[in-house]
């Protein structure tokens, strides 16, 4: 059997990886400013991460929701202090696109409606709501189209206002578009989300799956703006560290009934110790903290770059601009100078997304790295 030929991939083989690190199987190593898609929250192969996933190995690796699971509760507990959201609950699943099937399946069961605002460039995912929401016509298979889908300009409050209506199932928005270019909507847009939602009773879906978890510097990208809390928050990438796993944050007027969801896999034994794990990391090392500083060091130190046309995003979610497809430039970085980073949907933006553990020795490692490599290519 041969593999199904949908990725287009690096000619590199990863065999090992550690902290902002990983080695290829000719024991080279390459700086990790890409995260594998921003997953890599607490860095690779993190020790207390390693001995967390073990130690649940050796005792039980998985068990059905059809049992009292109490480490699904402990991270219910450890997450709503971690991020503010302790009266909210947890629906635990294994990707951030079923976090989001299950986000809007919620905001239609409240409403008993099929109308979704979504955004321009907006990125949900690939399964069949999911990838409805999302802004690209070429994965959306004619069976998918079961939702009706309003696709807005991001952070055109006029638009939202003509066509928020009664039959508006929700709103969807990413903290900070990922995929699309790191364009981010602005907290008085997020507040009229919310109270237009309110005023006509759809749900206001926020997916910090890439932006969230901390990326940001706060542990939601929403958070920088007061006020602001949403019905749905959707979470993935980082909160596994790379072991997949995802979730639903539910408002609490929203009721739980036996059988309203559910999932095989979703939020077993070793997805939750390896969800703690990287929760206490966060706890243990300020990885926050780390993040902001890093961040605005990195950020500042970019901005000077003359052939960078433009700088978005915050914390350890950048994208960058040029006037060039940015194709030769992540070449070089990986082959000259071993370094991993992201493209976006614009082919002239790169994304840089590294573990939120990195130091000011990688950034500067990174910044002299990428001087020389935009030389080297102009
Ligand atoms: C903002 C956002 N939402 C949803 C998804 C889908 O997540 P997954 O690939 O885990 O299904 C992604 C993945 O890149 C994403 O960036």
């Amino acid at each position: 059997m041969k593999l199904f030929d949908v990725y287009p991939r690096f000619p590199v083989e990863i065999t090992k990886g550690q902290g902002n690190y990983v080695w290829d199987k000719e024991e080279q190593r390459y700086l990790d400013f890409y995260g594998g898609h921003a997953v890599i929250s607490i860095g690779h192969s993190h020790p207390h991460y390693l001995n967390r996933i073990k130690s649940q190995l050796d005792k039980i690796g998985f068990y059905s929701n059809s049992v009292e699971m109490p480490i699904q509760e402990e991270l219910a507990e450890k997450l709503g202090r971690a991020s503010g959201y302790e009266e909210y609950f947890l629906f635990l699943v294994n990707s951030g696109a079923e976090a989001i099937e299950n986000a809007i399946k919620m905001a239609s069961f409240g409403n008993d409606r099929t109308r979704v605002i979504a955004f321009e460039n907006a990125f949900h995912g690939r399964t069949s709501s999911a990838v409805q929401l999302t802004d690209n016509p070429n994965i959306v298979a004619p069976l998918n189209k079961g939702i009706e889908v309003l696709r807005l300009p991001l952070n055109d409050t006029d638009a939202l206002q003509k066509n928020m209506n009664d039959q508006v199932a929700a709103v969807i928005v990413e903290g900070i578009q990922g995929i699309g270019g790191m364009d981010e909507p602005s907290g008085p847009f997020l507040k009229e989300i919310q109270s237009l939602c309110q005023k006509f009773g759809a749900s206001f879906i926020l997916d910090e799956i890439q932006s969230g978890y901390g990326r940001t510097g706060d542990f939601f990208a929403h958070q920088l703006h007061e006020g602001v809390r949403p019905d749905l928050i959707t979470i993935a990438k980082g909160m596994g560290n790379g072991f997949p796993v995802g979730g639903l944050l539910i408002a609490p007027h929203f009721k739980a009934t036996y059988g309203l969801l559910g999932t095989t896999f979703g939020g077993n034994p070793l997805a939750c110790a390896a969800s703690l794990a990287v929760l206490e990391v966060y706890e243990q090392e300020n990885i926050l903290e780390n993040v902001k500083k890093t961040g605005k060091d990195l950020i500042e130190k970019l901005r000077p770059i003359k052939s960078v046309k433009n700088i978005r995003g915050r914390g350890l979610m950048i994208a960058l601009d040029f006037d060039f497809p940015i194709r030769d430039l992540r070449q070089s970085l990986m082959a000259d100078h071993f370094i991993f980073t992201g493209s976006a949907k614009n082919p002239n933006t790169v994304r840089l997304l590294p573990p939120l553990t990195i130091s000011q020795e990688d950034t500067d490692k990174f910044i002299t790295a990428f001087t020389k490599a935009i030389e080297n290519i102009q």
